[in-house]
């Protein structure tokens, strides 16, 4: 038998076999799995300036959820109306701009579909203005559109929205910032404390390449899986363009969300 050599400290020899040095060999060979990439962004992300302030500076403490936090009914299963989820529906006249239709599914990381889950939307009009008073961009408000819309997903998981392709707006973020043109989406899981919030965009934007919003998110598939996809089956003949987003939960796919803060 092979064998190898040592002195131990008090000078004895003891001995090792080849095979036990082979083992080790071989173990040492072994590679393992690189860490999966990421799917979600950091708190701080120093090029999305608002981070350098928000992310927190200290670990975070776990606090349990409560009972009624996990078992209360979500907020706005039963009041949700038609009008909600078109949102070109909701005053006298209709809105301006370029009409859409927003579709997809939400799954689970097994592909699975999650249904009647609460889907809430929000987003700029056409000209890149919210209906909001901190919105102080210079472009005109649209008094047919208020830019909010909720829904619920069917037994398949599906969901739809028809409403006003947004506009980019300008940021502080950076000199001659601009948000690409997105629709903002929020969706409740089973309870109140599982609502997950997140950001569609739209295919060839430009303006996508310099949002570091968008560039927070570590890696690229997962960055991709943010970008909407124009889809003739969704698109209405003569009427409206459609784009399909799909949401997935949790797992390797997982769509990027933004950091509970
Ligand atoms: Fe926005």
């Amino acid at each position: 038998m092979n064998a190898i050599a040592r002195k131990t400290r008090k000078g004895r020899t003891t001995k090792k076999t080849a095979e036990s040095s082979q083992k080790i060999a071989r173990r040492s060979s072994v590679s393992y799995p690189r860490p999966k990439p990421k799917t979600q962004p950091d708190s701080f992300y120093p090029a999305y300036v608002a981070t350098r302030t928000r992310a927190p500076s200290k670990p975070l403490i776990v606090l349990p959820h409560t009972l009624s936090e996990l078992t209360g009914p979500v907020f706005g299963h039963e009041s949700i109306a038609e009008s909600d989820r078109d949102l070109t529906r909701q005053h006298a006249g209709e809105p301006l701009g370029e009409r859409i239709i927003v579709s997809g599914r939400v799954l689970d990381s097994n592909g699975r579909p999650v249904a009647h889950t609460l889907i809430e939307i929000w987003q700029a009009n056409a000209a890149g203005r919210y209906a909001h008073q901190n919105d102080a961009h210079a472009a005109p408000l649209d008094l047919n559109f208020t830019g909010g819309g909720r829904t619920l997903t069917d037994s398949g998981g599906n969901y739809r929205f028809i409403t006003i392709k947004p506009g980019a707006y300008p940021w502080k973020n950076h000199p001659n910032a601009w948000r690409p043109a997105h629709i903002h989406f929020s969706l409740f899981g089973t309870a109140f404390a599982t609502r997950l919030v997140t950001q569609m965009y739209f295919p060839g934007d430009p303006l996508m390449a310099h949002d570091p919003i968008w560039h927070s998110i570590p890696n690229e598939l997962a960055r991709q899986r943010l970008i909407s996809n124009f889809d003739l089956a969704t698109t209405r003949p003569d009427w409206a363009l459609g784009f399909r987003f799909d949401i997935i939960l949790r797992g390797r796919d997982a769509t990027p969300f933004e950091r509970q803060r």
